[in-house]
């Protein structure tokens, strides 16, 4: 799968790469490419937003800057799903993910400031997204979010079985995972369920079936 980001700040996605599970699968089954509007904007000095028709606070990201981006990437709006990153687009969730997951191309269109010329949203993306009911300042950290949940679907992301059954998973009902614990068995007097002490991985299985909880 090939994930282009779009960004003003490109440096937000260096860390993501030295870490799993982005780095168990770049080159093999991810490549990430980030574009910095500025690199191709038609404008002068870097420009890439521009004050609000109408008056009003902050800048927007304009429509002729992406257009010269995507243009510059794939000589015109690519056959794939674009992606615009805004608090007002649909909620990101699992089944959203397992979607472009097994895409073989996305793009992802961040901005910040005001957001995006409403142009860019109508003609020139197939999506719009938002991974959450509230406003960061950029789109920086929603892409970082949809990378990183899609890069945990690919094959070899993770360590074997351990992406199966998870919260919102098909194999949790799309519920909640059961909880986990681990080593010391008793701290301050709270104690692990004796039933994961019990080595009957049967009991152990159908206790962790039972803790499955809807999401709300
Ligand atoms: C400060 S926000 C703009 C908010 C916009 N003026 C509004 O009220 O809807 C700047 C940019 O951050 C990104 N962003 C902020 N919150 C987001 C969210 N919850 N989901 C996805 N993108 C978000 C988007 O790219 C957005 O255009």
């Amino acid at each position: 799968m090939r994930l282009d980001v779009f960004t003003l700040v490109p440096d937000a996605f260096a860390w993501i790469r030295e870490r799993r599970p982005l780095a168990a699968v770049l080159g093999t089954e991810l490549e990430l490419r980030v574009f910095n509007y500025r690199d191709s904007t038609p404008l002068t000095a870097g420009q890439v937003d521009d004050d609000p028709y109408g008056g009003g606070p902050g800048m927007v990201l304009r429509v002729d800057v992406v257009a010269a981006a995507l243009d510059a990437a794939y000589g015109g709006i690519p056959g794939h799903r674009v992606i615009a990153l805004s608090p007002q687009g649909a909620q990101l969730d699992q089944d959203l993910v397992e979607e472009l997951a097994a895409e073989d191309a996305l793009t992802l269109l961040s901005a910040r400031f005001e957001g995006f010329d409403q142009r860019i949203l109508d003609h020139l993306c197939t999506d719009v997204v938002s991974i959450g009911p509230y406003v960061l300042s950029g789109g920086e950290i929603p892409a970082l979010a949809v990378v990183d949940a899609i890069a945990r679907r690919l094959p070899g992301a993770l360590t074997a079985g351990s992406g199966e059954i998870e919260s919102f998973s098909a194999a949790a009902d799309a519920g909640l995972e059961y909880p986990h614990y681990t080593r010391p068995a008793e701290f301050r007097g709270w104690e692990v369920p004796e039933i994961l002490l019990s080595g009957d991985h049967g009991r152990i299985e159908a206790w962790r079936r039972e803790q499955v909880r809807a999401a709300s």
